[in-house]
């Protein structure tokens, strides 16, 4: 069967990684999560001191050492930052506070697109994110949007959090959610936005094996027509 590429773009902390983990296992294709990649350089900017006491970012002290920032993924799928696997530290609040202003940057994202595109050149690959049926990857052949409503991602992002140990506040982590919704969706350059041919997923009460079950009906849907 011909190796595609699936874009998982939508909201964020409703499931995309789960989803998209689980199809790239299923159908032995690569998976990319393009948020660790954001988060990365945020990180980076926080050890840095490029990060303001508002979460606002030094863009143009970012801008002048982005060459020197390497990110990418072990073998195992963690993020690695400079050869460092950080792929616990991502996930904090500190890093969840800060990585929309990061992302908003225009050098910022178009040097992770550049990669991306890269990573994703032979096809083959779940890559997930905000803008990958958008702009990533606009001519993949099965593009998902994936929502919750808002206070479900939240209590989901709280378990994650705790079930590895890391310190949570629920009311903390909803205006985190929120707040992150609304700036993805007003940002200048490449904005969270549903592609126009995107199949829109509401996993708000969906079970984790309802979800794999219809997205898996419609990878196969897609590779028979293009038999
Ligand atoms: O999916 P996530 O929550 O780990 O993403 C972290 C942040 O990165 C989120 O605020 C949006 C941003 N992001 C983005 O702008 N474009 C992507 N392709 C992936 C993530």
């Amino acid at each position: 069967m011909r190796k595609i590429t699936i874009a998982v773009d939508g909201y964020s902390s409703c499931g995309k990684s789960t989803i998209s983990k689980t199809l790239a296992r299923t159908l032995g294709y690569i998976y990319v999560d393009t948020g660790a990649m954001y988060r990365s350089i945020a990180l980076y900017a926080l050890r840095n001191g490029f990060v303001k006491e508002d979460g606002g970012v030094e863009k143009d002290a970012l801008i002048a050492v982005l060459k020197n920032i390497i990110v990418g993924f072990s073998s195992d799928g963690s993020a690695m930052l400079n050869g460092e696997n950080v792929e616990s530290e991502i996930r904090g609040m500190k890093v969840s506070n800060c990585v929309s202003y990061v992302s908003a940057i225009p050098e910022v994202r178009h040097h992770l697109v550049e990669l991306q595109r890269i990573m994703g050149r032979n096809g083959g690959v779940v890559m997930d994110g905000r803008d990958i049926g958008t702009v990533v990857f606009p001519n993949a052949e099965l593009k998902l949007f994936v929502t919750a409503d808002a206070a479900i991602r939240a209590q989901r992002r709280y378990d994650e959090l705790k079930a590895n140990g890391q310190p949570a506040n629920y009311d903390e982590i909803l205006e985190n959610v929120k707040k992150r919704d609304y700036l993805d969706e007003t940002r200048v350059e490449s904005p969270l936005r549903k592609a126009d041919d995107a199949i829109v997923l509401d996993n708000g009460n969906m079970t984790i094996s309802e979800q794999n079950a219809w997205v898996m009906e419609k990878v196969m849907d897609i590779c028979q027509n293009l038999e």
